[in-house]
């Protein structure tokens, strides 16, 4: 069964910087190979990790609901359109990016939904490894037949409403019925001493702290510049504290 990692939280807190680092240390451990799943519809996970996205499920969906795909003989339209999912697949050594794109367009997407709804599953159960970077709603942690979540990051600002906000995630994961099997929170752009105001509120969620993340120039630099994440050298603090965090993760649950 594969071992899924799921990053929440508000837009802007970082989900997209701890999904890269998580990526990238999955890899260097050899957890591989990773469905890496980018479920934000303002996706940048892609640039992040250093591949071209040039395809999404969206796009692909909005193609094939323009009837624009001519479906071959002998095929039928829902073989084709799994064909059609698994080409937009960024694949590499080590990891397969999904970019789903955006969700909603003007028509009627029931029964590609519920297509879909399957190729991921039956796809995420292909790999030992799958991570979702998630957008705020977490839409399409929901709507997936499998819930099962073996850790649920919450990323979090250093601040009472983003504390406040992690909780609400955790609330919301709860509403729709998520299996989590572990949830923490990441505080990130957060001073060496937590302030106890925010600390109040944190223990209020119920999160324990995974880790807590500098503010750090090297990676607003690198994607002010539109430079990968990834590339960043190891010995960068914020790298370092996940690596350290998520190597012990991995002890406990394997
Ligand atoms: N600890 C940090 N130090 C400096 N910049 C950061 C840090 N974490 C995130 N950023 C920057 O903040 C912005 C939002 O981060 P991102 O990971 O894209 O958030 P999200 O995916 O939650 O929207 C990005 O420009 C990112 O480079
Ligand atoms: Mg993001």
């Amino acid at each position: 069964m594969s071992k899924m990692i799921a990053v929440a939280g508000k837009g802007g807190t970082g989900k997209t910087t701890v999904s890269a680092f998580l990526v990238r240390y999955l890899e260097n451990t050899g957890h591989t190979p990773i469905l890496v799943v980018d479920a934000d519809p303002n996706y940048t996970l892609g640039e992040a990790l250093g591949v071209e996205v040039e395809q999404t499920i969206g796009t692909m969906r909005e193609e094939f609901f323009g009837e624009r795909v001519k479906v071959p003989a002998g095929m039928s339209r829902e073989a084709l359109l799994e064909r059609n999912m698994h080409a937009t697949l960024h694949e590499r050594k080590n990891y397969d990016l999904l970019v789903m794109g955006r969700q909603e367009g003007p028509g009627c997407y029931c029964y590609l939904n519920n297509i879909l709804r399957k190729f991921t599953d039956t796809l995420a159960a292909d790999y030992p490894w799958v991570v979702i970077d998630n957008e705020a709603g977490m839409e399409h942690l929901s709507r997936r037949n499998t819930r099962k979540i073996d850790l649920l990051l919450v990323v979090a600002d250093h601040t009472i409403k983003g504390a406040r906000a992690a909780r609400r995630i955790v609330e919301l994961a709860d509403e729709l019925e998520l299996d989590v099997r572990d949830q923490a929170l990441i505080l990130n752009r957060a001073p060496e001493e937590i302030a106890p105001e925010v600390m109040e509120e944190i223990e209020k969620s119920g999160l324990r702290i995974f880790a807590q993340l500098p503010a750090d120039e090297q990676v607003a630099e690198a994607d002010a510049k539109g430079e990968p994440l990834v590339e960043i050298s190891s010995d960068n603090p914020i790298i370092q504290r996940l690596d350290e965090a998520f190597k012990g993760w991995l002890k406990e649950a394997l």
